[in-house]
């Protein structure tokens, strides 16, 4: 752990399937800093609405029980661990349950009001004694971090993301076919990208990656060598 003053802030930005969480944690890794899932905190929200069975379009019940969930994000090997109201439910927020519903979550403006400033309570205070952060999601650079050292835009074809995504769903045991996962990529895409708060954009100073033709490893080797090579 570096102590110092000034606290850098790396964003990746990116729609789903992209291998976000997978570099963001290694280039974590290799900086010494603190890795920042968001998407994790939405999931949070997500699987505690539908446990309350609490109503997905109201965003007054959706604002108390952000309010009200206490999530901690813990580093671990090989996956970090995500803890709700002191539960482990680093499983549970993966479900396609969720990833679906998470949508309502994602879109409800108070919700994110309230996980964008936890967010920057994050980075900027929990991540002191790292010397920085990785906070991986859609809006970091745009909302959460808008003036963030390295703001990286992670891309990754459609096709490239589905098969990725297939494999993984393959080896959970759900049977699918690649039409199918495109299909959802795609409309995950449109989701994000149109929404009005939050939306998935690319800034003037995004630095853009498209790293369909690279493993996880070398995609967290590019950012780091990248961030090596301009010291900011
Ligand atoms: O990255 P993910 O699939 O774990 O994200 C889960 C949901 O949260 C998904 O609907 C997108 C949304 N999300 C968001 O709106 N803003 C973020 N910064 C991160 C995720």
């Amino acid at each position: 752990m570096k102590q110092s003053s000034k606290v850098i802030i790396v964003a990746i930005d990116g729609p789903a399937g992209a291998g976000k969480s997978t570099v963001a944690k290694t280039l974590a890794r290799k900086l010494g800093y603190l890795h920042i899932d968001t998407g994790a905190m939405y999931r949070c929200v997500t699987l505690k609405a539908l446990r309350s069975k609490t109503n997905l379009e109201s965003n007054h019940d959706l604002e108390n029980l952000a309010k009200t969930s206490n999530v901690e994000l813990k580093p671990g090997e090989p996956e970090n661990k995500v803890f709700l109201d002191g539960e482990d439910v680093s499983k549970e927020i993966r479900t396609p349950e969720v990833t679906k519903s998470s949508a309502f979550i994602a879109n409800c403006v108070p919700v994110r009001k309230i996980l964008v400033a936890r967010q920057q309570q994050m980075g900027r205070v929990d991540s002191a004694p790292y010397g920085g952060a990785v906070l991986e999601g859609r809006d970091i650079g745009t909302d959460v971090f808008p003036d963030a050292q390295y703001k990286f835009y992670l891309d990754a074809s459609v096709e490239m993301r589905a098969k990725r995504r297939l494999r993984d769903l393959e080896k959970a045991g759900t049977q699918t076919t690649l039409e199918s996962v495109m299909a959802d990529v795609q409309a995950r895409d449109d989701r994000d990208m149109n929404r009005a708060v939050g939306g998935l954009r690319k800034t003037a100073d995004s630095i853009i990656m498209d790293h369909s033709e690279l493993s996880v490893e070398e995609s967290a080797e590019e950012l780091y060598q990248f961030i090596r090579q301009h010291p900011r």
